[in-house]
């Protein structure tokens, strides 16, 4: 008991096989037979994941009676952002599906980015529209509406999130179903909690609920953030505040998900404080190289969804 309670509660994660003293064993044989195993953390390699997912969008598109295509909105010159829809059109271009840019100044009045989705709603060779986010100024929420939701290939129309609760045929969000992903690759069990807005989380609860697993929802300023976080069998982090979770704040043997990425003058950062909570987690995603390319590879899946239900 004293050896769990010594493992369990300092920094380290481990199981503890204890051999009690047998009968016709030595004190010393018995030590020998004492097994202390460090477990350590399962790292979930989303970059493998990824290229295995594209890899099997690549054979699918090719067995399509016509090319999918997927048409990104780009406002401004915002250098992340450039980067990302880099990545989504290399992926594209890669599983053969058509990629076109639409680059527009950030000063484009909302009315013209919404016209500009109109546009692309009437044309048969697109599949899937994205707006890459953030916008710099114009109403997301607005901009995002005007998409046809059977081409809201990021799963973020409020129509989609709708019959994602209703159980109907629906485009869920690319972001949540690579964490859903990420959970299946780590087999985890248990409660889940995630530290986001309520709107990020949405589409995650159903999906979450869907596996049986019931969630509960915080937000980083809440007062007992570590007690609520210290509960969950699998935690779920996206609020952007690099290094918001540390060792102490997770549930020995827990999988952690961490969808934060801030750039620093270091890099790329996590909401996860990745060395004090690795030992400690059953599993964790690194940042880079966890859930960013999964987003990207699941917004393949959902151009081909988009592309099939577009079809019927
Ligand atoms: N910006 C950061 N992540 C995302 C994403 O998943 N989709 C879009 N459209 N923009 C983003």
């Amino acid at each position: 008991r004293w050896l769990r309670a010594f493992f369990s509660s300092s920094d380290i994660s481990a199981k503890v096989r204890l051999c009690p003293i047998g009968q016709n064993r030595t004190l010393k044989q018995s030590i020998t037979n004492v097994t202390v195993a460090v477990v350590m953390a399962q790292i979930l390699d989303g970059k493998q994941l990824a290229s295995r997912i594209r890899e099997k969008i690549k054979t699918r598109v090719a067995a399509l009676p016509s090319q999918p295509g997927l048409a990104v909105l780009l406002v401004g010159d915002d250098p992340a952002s450039h980067l990302y829809v880099s990545l989504k059109k290399q992926a594209c271009e890669e599983a053969g599906i058509f990629f076109e840019l639409n680059l527009c100044p950030s000063d484009t009045p909302e009315q013209d980015l919404i016209k500009n989705i109109e546009a692309l709603n009437a044309r048969g060779d697109i599949n899937g529209i994205l707006v890459q986010l953030p916008l710099p100024g114009q109403n997301a929420d607005r901009v995002i509406a005007a998409i046809d939701p059977l081409k809201d290939v990021d799963g973020f129309h409020p129509e989609n999130l709708q019959r994602l609760r209703h159980g109907e045929p629906c485009i869920a969000s690319a972001v949540a179903l690579g964490v859903m992903k990420l959970i299946d690759e780590a087999k985890a069990r248990g409660s889940a909690c995630i530290v986001s807005s309520p709107l990020f989380a949405a589409p995650l609860v159903l999906l979450l609920k869907e596996r049986g697993v019931q969630t509960t929802v915080v937000q980083a300023e809440v007062a007992n953030l570590a007690d609520r976080t210290r509960e969950a069998d699998i935690l779920i982090v996206a609020e952007g505040i690099p290094g918001l979770i540390r060792g102490d704040m997770v549930k020995p043997g827990a999988t952690v998900i961490d969808v934060g990425t801030t750039r620093t003058d270091e890099g790329l950062k996590g909401d996860v404080d990745f060395d004090s909570v690795e030992p400690l987690a059953g599993a964790i995603t690194p940042v880079p190289g966890g859930v960013g390319p999964m987003t990207v590879a699941m917004l393949l899946v959902n151009i081909l969804k988009a592309f099939d239900l577009q079809s019927r």
